[in-house]
C-alpha cells in the first residue's frame, strides 16, 4: 500500500488547504488556490435567509421573457440578481426567474402589487412564488436590468459524468470534476432557502419567533444538485422576556412530546396540502422515530422532509459545515465515497439495511481524523466559547446542551498534522482502512477520534455526536458491514493493481467500471427502472415503531 500511495502521489495536484468555500457558501473550489474567508455556519443561514427574503420566483414563459420581467420588477426596487432555471416533466419544460431584490422593501412591493388568477378559484394565498403574464402588445423593457445568472440545477446522468472522466488526467482529477459538476450550485441553494421561508411565512401569524430552517446536505458541505431537501420547524419562542407581567392566553401541550409533535405536524401537512402553491404529494410519515412530512415542490423540483422541534440535526450540519470548511480535500473525498458506494449499489434510495450518505460521510470524517487530517470533536468542544453553545430538545423532550468552536479561524492546537496526500492518495487509503477496520467489535467515535468499545452489539455502531447514547448506524445489517468491506478491499486491489499497468491514466471509470457497465447497459435495456424510481427515504424513516 505505501507503494502505491507513493506512486499516487505522484499525480498530486495541490497541497492540503482550507476549504472556506462549502456548500452554500458558493464559491466554486476552483484548481487556483484561491482561498476565501471562512463564513460561521451561523452566519451563512443568517445572510441565506435574508437573501431569500429579498427573492421572488416567476414562472415565465421562456428564458426570453427575462428583460421583460426584470425591467417590470425595476418598478418595485432596484435588481440585484437574477438566475434562470427550467425544470423537465415528461415532455413539458417550465422555465423560471429567480428575482433578488438589493432590499426587502423590493419584493415585498412585488408581492403586494401582485394579483391572484381570475380565470379560476384558487386559494388566495400569498407567497415568493409567483407566475409572469405575457404582454405582447406592451412588453417592458429597461436597460439597466442586470445579466441573466445561468446555472446547472439538474445533476448530470452517469453518461455525461463518464464523458467529463474521459478529459480529465488523473483520478484525482476526477474526483474534482465530480464534486464541482454534483455540489450544490448557488441557485440551487438559493431555491433551498425560498422553500423554507414559504413555511416560515405561511405561519408567521401564529408563531413570529418560529423558524423553518434547512438542515442536511443542502448546507453541510455535501449536498448535490438532486439531494433532498431536510427542514426542520422550530416553534420554540426564546426571545420574550421572561419577567413581563403580561402573558399570552395558550393552549396547553397534552401528552409526551412525541405526541404532539405528530399533532402538530398533522396540521403542517393540512396547510401544505390545501394551501400552499407548488408543495404537492404531500405524505404524512409521522410514525417514525422522527415523525416527518415529506412533499415534493413542483416549482422547485425539490423532495422536501419537513421535522419539527428537534434541533439536533440542524447543530450536526454545522458540525460537518465545519469540517467541510476545515480542509479542501474533505468535500471531495465525501462524494467520491458517495459516488463509489451508489455505483456498487452500497447505499439504496430506499429504506433498509444498508448504509445512508450520512453514514458515509461520518465514515470520512473518521477515517480523516485517524489520518490527523481533521480534528476530532472533543478538541472543538474544549476550545468553544459562550456564544458556541448550542441546546437543542431531543426527542424524548429532554434539553441537552452540546456546544463546540464554531469559527475555523479561532482554532488551535488541533493536535492535526501536515499532510499533503491528493485526492487518489486519500481514496485509496480510505479504502484500505475499512478494508480492515473491525467493525464486529469497535465502535466509531468522532468525539474522540478513536475507536472504541461497543456498549450494545448493533453490526456498525458510530456514536452519534451529538446525542452520544444513540448509534447513527443503528440500521446496517451483519451482511451490509460485510459488503461495505469486501467492497473496499476490492476498491483498495484494483487501485493497488493499476499501478503495475501501463495505462496513461487510471480514474474513477476503472475504480467502479464493472458496476457502472452493468448499471449503464441495465438502464438502456430498462432494467433499472424499477430501482431507479423508488423514492428516496432518509435513515431517519428507518425506526418506524409499527
Ligand atoms: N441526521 C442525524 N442523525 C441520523 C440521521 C440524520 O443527525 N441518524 C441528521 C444529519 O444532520 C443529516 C440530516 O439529519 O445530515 C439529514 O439526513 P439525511 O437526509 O439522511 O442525510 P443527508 O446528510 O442530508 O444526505 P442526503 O444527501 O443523502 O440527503
Ligand atoms: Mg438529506
Amino acid at each position: 500500500l505505501l507503494h502505491a500511495c507513493k506512486c499516487f502521489r505522484a499525480n498530486a495536484l495541490r497541497s492540503p488547504k482550507r476549504n472556506y468555500c462549502a456548500a452554500a457558501n458558493e464559491k466554486p473550489l476552483s484548481d487556483s488556490s484561491q482561498e476565501h474567508k471562512f463564513v460561521p455556519f451561523n452566519q451563512l443561514i443568517a445572510s441565506r435567509r435574508e437573501e431569500a427574503a429579498r427573492s421572488i420566483i416567476v414562472q415565465v414563459k421562456s428564458e426570453n421573457s427575462s428583460q421583460d420581467l426584470l425591467s417590470y420588477c425595476l418598478n418595485f426596487g432596484e435588481v440585484k440578481n437574477a438566475f434562470y432555471y427550467s425544470l423537465s416533466n415528461n415532455d413539458n419544460r417550465s422555465n423560471f426567474i429567480l428575482v433578488e431584490f438589493k432590499d426587502e422593501s423590493g419584493s415585498q412591493a412585488a408581492l403586494c402589487q401582485s394579483s391572484h388568477s381570475t380565470k379560476e378559484c384558487v386559494v388566495p394565498v400569498q407567497s415568493s412564488f409567483l407566475w409572469f403574464r405575457s404582454n405582447l402588445k406592451a412588453p417592458c423593457l429597461k436597460s439597466n436590468v442586470p445579466q441573466l445568472h445561468i446555472q446547472p440545477n439538474t445533476s448530470p446522468s452517469d453518461s455525461q459524468l463518464l464523458e467529463l472522466f474521459s478529459k480529465s488526467s488523473s483520478l484525482s482529477e476526477d474526483v474534482l470534476v465530480l464534486y464541482n459538476r454534483l455540489k450544490l450550485s448557488d441557485i440551487a441553494t438559493r431555491l433551498r432557502f425560498v422553500c423554507a421561508l414559504q413555511l416560515e411565512n405561511a405561519f408567521r401569524g401564529m408563531f413570529p419567533a418560529s423558524q423553518v430552517l434547512p438542515f442536511g446536505s443542502s448546507v453541510n458541505g455535501f449536498g448535490k444538485i438532486n439531494s433532498d431537501l431536510d427542514l426542520v420547524f422550530e416553534l420554540t419562542d426564546h426571545q420574550r422576556p421572561q419577567d413581563s407581567r403580561l402573558v399570552f392566553h395558550s393552549k396547553s401541550l397534552l401528552g409526551t412530546s412525541k405526541t404532539h409533535n405528530q399533532r402538530h405536524l398533522e396540521t403542517i401537512a393540512d396547510v401544505v396540502q390545501y394551501f400552499l402553491p407548488g408543495c404537492t404529494n404531500t405524505r404524512r410519515i409521522l410514525r417514525a422515530r422522527v415523525p416527518i412530512i415529506r412533499y415534493k415542490h413542483d416549482l422547485t423540483g425539490i423532495e422536501c422532509d419537513l421535522s419539527s422541534t428537534n434541533l439536533s440535526g440542524f447543530f450536526m450540519s454545522e458540525l460537518l459545515y465545519f469540517f467541510a470548511a476545515y480542509d479542501r480535500r474533505v468535500a471531495p473525498l465525501v462524494f467520491a465515497v458517495r459516488y463509489w458506494a451508489k455505483q456498487t449499489n452500497l447505499t439504496n434510495p430506499a429504506p433498509g439495511k444498508w448504509v445512508t450518505n450520512f453514514t458515509l460521510s461520518l465514515l470520512v470524517l473518521f477515517f480523516l481524523q485517524y489520518e490527523k487530517i481533521i480534528p476530532s470533536i472533543e478538541t472543538l468542544v474544549q476550545q468553544r466559547r459562550p456564544q458556541d453553545e448550542r441546546v437543542f430538545v431531543d426527542d424524548n423532550g429532554e434539553r441537552i446542551s452540546c456546544g463546540f468552536l464554531a469559527d475555523i479561524d479561532l482554532l488551535k492546537s488541533v493536535g492535526t498534522e501536515p499532510n499533503d496526500d491528493d485526492l487518489s492518495v486519500l481514496l485509496m487509503k480510505f479504502f484500505d482502512f475499512y478494508a480492515s477496520f473491525d467493525l464486529r467489535s469497535c465502535a466509531i467515535s468522532l468525539n474522540t477520534g478513536t475507536a472504541i468499545m461497543k456498549p450494545v452489539y448493533d453490526p456498525m455502531y458510530i456514536v452519534n455526536p451529538l446525542e452520544k447514547a444513540l448509534n447513527v448506524s443503528r440500521n446496517v445489517s451483519v451482511e451490509e458491514c460485510e459488503r461495505l468491506r469486501m467492497q473496499a478491499r476490492e476498491a483498495a486491489w484494483a487501485m493497488e493493481c493499476s499501478l503495475g499497468k501501463a495505462k496513461q491514466k487510471w480514474g474513477l471509470t476503472d475504480l467502479i467500471d464493472s458496476h457502472l457497465t452493468n448499471k449503464l447497459s441495465s438502464h438502456r435495456t430498462g432494467g433499472m427502472k424499477g430501482m431507479r424510481n423508488t423514492p428516496k427515504v432518509a435513515v431517519k424513516d428507518l425506526f418506524r415503531d409499527d
